[in-house]
């Protein structure tokens, strides 16, 4: 049946043109997720078992409930339904889909070199380690021996060199599951195996991070190189997971004793309960840090906070750019005028067909500071191109022109060279006639041309940039070295929790990588920057020998550099928004020696009409020596959630920011601590003056304490100048009755006619073209429940369509195809209808009919089709 499931298909609220740009969760259709009380278990599981098979039956202190599935999904809400009410239920939730996050591989190794041991371990100049001072553990022999991290995501290779190159006891990889098997999808029955070999990349990538030894040619060390890993594998080699599966994973890394649980997996949300998240908080409550990248959606902009990151207690980690950006570069040689070859380095482009290709280079002029080189038709007397390898200096137009240029004189193969640091990957694959393209950096260009300008001939042999030498080349990050990845999503949660915590060092991240898949590689994303966290909780762990994930993230949350906001390419003199950086870069060293611990990680004001200005914190002095600190704060950059007062839709990053801060009152103003003592602060918030509260300014802040024994130490704060309860939550001009027909999904004109197959059988194929009329709905922010409500012409309503209500749901359009179904598992009678939607508002309570936002569609007729005729003579 053509059915979508809810939120498959998310169309931005603004246009139908920014089609898939929102990146909500995916549900698995008629599968639920049921918690009960244990007493219970026995006829809940009863009655589950005539109707679905069981995916997951979890028994566990901490969750005690059963994943299964329907087997006819149009009976599928109203089963859910009476299970939904039984005696024993707590609560009921869909299966949702995860995928591995989306994240830029920009370099891979080669698959057949030779892992070679060439690095002098001397010191860690691992830039990420420098940025977070994880240098200054290993300096101390600190390297996380003895602790458990457990890895939730695509497995490991653990058979690589630099990961203990073997699983089990006395290994690296010590320990985990795989809990689905290679074929698994996120769809389809998993089957889990005990080998959590990786076979995507993201998960050896992951766990390089966190552990990688040195024996690898290029310098890489995990942060922790001596603790044991866990791997949970939960992906297949190719889809999503569900979260049944994920909590299993959490619970069974949890079972198998993990100090620390590391998951680099997310989607949209911005809801604590979400069922997912609410199993991470419980182990979190027992006393295991559990750390979630923050999510790779930053173009979102302010409150698109990622589920299970989003999570009570879960530490959300928000991703910095390296200071460098390290280039895994493809060697090639080049002789000049017959003389003995040199190496070069290249970052091969699309198409690149380079294996074997041996030419000479041919440039349309000699002048390496030619801004526009190659953007005009190239002259008259240019060569035969295809017999050569033409050289063209990046800048002014698109490469894609100057490849068309090229091509127009014969040019099979082009590589460009860099108008600044480094090189980057080029596709032209849409020009005809090219085979091969690449970058080589503005020196080897410079060395080239200079060559050319002399009246040599430069041969260049290029390499097949899969099986070609790789070379680490550093090159310089001038734009956004250690500010905060454009990509990291923005919290806060729709309740104002404080999202991210933390942040580490995300972009532009070498690690390993499978053997199958060249070893080791650069990677950027969220994902990167969790596991560097989750080692320097090891790490932090273990120098101060405690567990306690509220301490450690105190203690982290206190202690991290707040930067400055930087919109990647231009830098601003005020400090990038808490829901953007939460506490800022860790500084790990800083955490395990800190003397004051605050007994909070964060503080939020919550909105104006929730407001609760007064709030307090303790302040233990854990040093030999008496301490006084000096109170004070300073504000961050203050984010308009809404361009302007009339649009109910945030605005994309970067949102606009304002320098208009809260006024804090902190008492007392000194604070004198003498060893082993304990004193309160209180803070009294008065939010921002002078802004616009219809467009939801979120302000925010760090609460700074100077010591006279010059440690400093900082607290972010975060409110909300408006009401949240006050916001638009339904884009009424985007919520609406379509058809399935229209891929635009415009509106139809009131009194459309629509004829639905007959009940229960839109499944058949006979029935595969029929039109069916489509619920759109569209959030402009998030809302705990929707409801679609089916009035009969008498303005009755008779039931709602089948798959509402739908709870915890980020913001985005849901679309659904409507096949007459109820939510009860009846079918509309033949008729004329409209459907009411209805979308909860933020704070809103359900029993009050004032809390909902709703709208009511054109009016239609549905009839069904007559029993295909061959039906009866069959
Ligand atoms: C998952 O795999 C099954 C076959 O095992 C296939 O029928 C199904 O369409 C796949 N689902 C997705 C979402 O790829
Ligand atoms: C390149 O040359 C090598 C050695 O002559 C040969 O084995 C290989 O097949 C060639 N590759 C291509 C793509 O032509
Ligand atoms: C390899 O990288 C190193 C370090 O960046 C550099 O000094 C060297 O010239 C590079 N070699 C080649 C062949 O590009
Ligand atoms: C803000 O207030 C709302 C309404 O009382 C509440 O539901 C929410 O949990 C509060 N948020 C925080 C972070 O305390
Ligand atoms: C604390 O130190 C920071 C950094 O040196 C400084 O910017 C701030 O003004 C100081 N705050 C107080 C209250 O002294
Ligand atoms: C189609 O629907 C029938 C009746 O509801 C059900 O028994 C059958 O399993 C469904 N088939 C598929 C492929 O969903």
């Amino acid at each position: 049946m053509v059915r979508l499931g809810l939120a498959t298909t998310l169309l931005a609220a603004a246009s139908f043109a920014q089609a898939a740009h929102h990146k909500a969760p995916k549900v698995v259709p008629g599968a639920y997720i049921v918690e009960y009380e244990d007493s219970h278990a026995a006829s809940i599981l009863n009655s589950i078992k005539g109707d679905a098979t069981i995916r997951k039956d979890i028994r566990h202190e901490l969750f005690k409930g059963a994943s299964f599935q329907f087997k006819d999904l149009d009976k599928a809400e109203d089963l859910a339904g009476k299970i939904a009410a039984m005696s024993g239920v707590k609560a009921m939730y869909p299966v949702r889909r995860y995928s591995v996050p989306e994240h830029t591989v920009h370099y891979t190794g080669s698959s057949v070199q030779e892992v070679v041991a060439k690095r002098d371990t001397a010191k860690d100049t691992f830039t990420p380690h420098l940025m977070t001072q994880v240098n200054k553990f290993r300096d101390s022999g600190i390297t996380g021996k003895g602790i458990k991290v457990a890895v939730i995501d695509t497995g490991i290779d653990y058979l690589h060199p630099a990961l203990g190159g073997c699983f089990g006891a006395g290994c690296l990889v010590s320990y985990g599951a795989d809990l689905v098997g290679d074929d698994f999808n996120g769809s389809n029955t998993p089957v889990p195996d005990p080998d959590p070999m990786d076979c995507q990349g993201h998960g050896t990538h992951v766990s390089g991070i966190v552990a990688s030894k040195t024996n690898n040619p290029y310098g890489i060390i995990g942060a922790a190189s001596d603790v044991t890993l866990g791997a949970y594998r939960v992906f297949g080699c190719d889809g999503d997971v569900g979260n049944d599966i994920l909590i299993e994973a959490y619970l069974k890394a949890y079972d198998d004793g993990s100090d620390i649980i590391t998951a680099s997996i997310g989607g949209a949300s911005g809801w604590p309960e979400d069922s997912w998240a609410a199993v991470v908080s419980r182990i979190v409550e027992k006393g295991v840090p559990c750390l979630v990248s923050a999510g790779n959606s930053g173009d979102e902009g302010i409150f698109y906070a990622s589920t299970a990151a989003n999570g009570k207690r879960v530490t959300a980690v928000g991703s910095v750019d390296n200071i460098i950006a390290p280039a895994l570069l493809s060697e090639g040689t080049y002789s000049v005028a017959g003389s003995s070859a040199s190496a070069f380095g290249f970052t091969a482009g699309t198409p690149s067909a380079w294996a074997n290709v041996s030419l000479p280079v041919w440039s349309v002029n000699f002048d390496t500071t030619d801004a526009a080189n190659g953007c005009e038709a190239f002259p008259d007397n240019t060569p035969d191109l295809s017999k050569y390898i033409t050289l063209i200096r990046r800048g002014s137009c698109t490469f894609v022109q100057k490849a068309q240029n090229a091509a127009a004189k014969g040019a099979k193969y082009i590589i460009f060279y860099n108008n600044a640091a480094g090189s980057t990957k080029v596709d032209i694959s849409a020009v005809a006639g090219i085979q091969g393209s690449a970058m080589v950096t503005s020196e080897t260009g410079a060395a080239w041309i200079k060559a050319l300008q002399a009246g040599s001939e430069v041969i260049v042999n290029m390499a097949d940039p899969e099986t070609a030498p790789k070379n680490l080349s550093n090159f310089p990050n001038p734009n956004t070295a250690g500010f905060l990845s454009t990509y990291t999503s923005w919290g806060p949660t729709y309740e104002i929790d404080v999202k991210p915590q933390i942040s580490a060092p995300g972009g532009m991240i070498l690690s390993t990588y499978p053997r199958a898949l060249g070893s080791y590689a650069v990677l950027s994303g969220t994902s990167m920057a969790c596991p560097l966290a989750a080692a320097t909780w090891a790490l932090v762990m273990q120098k101060r020998g405690t567990k306690d994930p509220r301490v450690l993230e105190n203690l982290f949350s206190a202690t991290a550099h707040p930067n400055l906001f930087n919109d990647g390419t231009t830098t601003y003199p005020m400090l990038a928004p808490v829901a953007q950086q939460g506490a800022g870069l860790i500084q790990a060293w800083d955490a395990a020696n800190a003397n004051a611990l605050l007994s909070i990680s964060s503080i939020s004001f919550n909105d104006t009409a929730n407001i609760k200005p007064l709030q307090s914190f303790e302040v233990t002095n854990t040093g030999k020596k008496a301490v006084t600190y000096q109170l004070g704060h300073t504000s961050a950059a203050t984010a308009y959630t809404f361009a302007d007062a009339n649009t109910i839709d945030p605005a994309d990053f970067p949102n606009e920011l304002v320098a208009n801060k809260a006024t804090l009152v902190i008492t007392p103003a000194k604070l004198t601590l003498n060893p082993g003592q304990k004193k309160t602060v209180t803070v009294l918030a008065i939010p921002p003056k002078g802004l616009d509260a219809k467009r939801l300014p979120v302000y925010s802040g760090y609460i700074t304490l100077n010591g006279t024994d010059s440690t400093g130490y900082s607290l972010p704060y975060q409110g909300v100048v408006g009401s949240m309860k006050a916001v638009t939550v339904l884009d009424k001009q985007y919520s609406y009755l379509s058809q399935s027909s229209d891929a635009a999904l415009a509106p139809v004109a009131a009194g459309t006619v629509f004829t639905l197959p007959p009940a229960g059988k839109a499944n058949e194929t006979q029935y595969a073209n029929t039109v069916y009329p489509t619920v759109v709905l569209t959030l402009a922010m998030g809302s705990a429940e929707v409801r679609a409500d089916v009035v009969n012409a008498k303005g009755k309503t008779i039931g709602q369509v089948l798959t509402f209500p739908a709870y915890w749901n980020p913001r985005g359009t849901f679309e659904w195809n409507w096949d007459g179904a109820l939510s009860d598992g009846s079918y509309a009678p033949a008729g004329t209808y409209k459907i009411t939607l209805r979308a909860l508002k933020i704070y809103g309570n359900s029993r009050k009919p004032q809390d909902w936002e709703t709208q009511t569609t054109e009016s239609f007729s549905i009839k069904y089709a007559k029993k295909n005729k061959r039906e009866f003579t069959a």
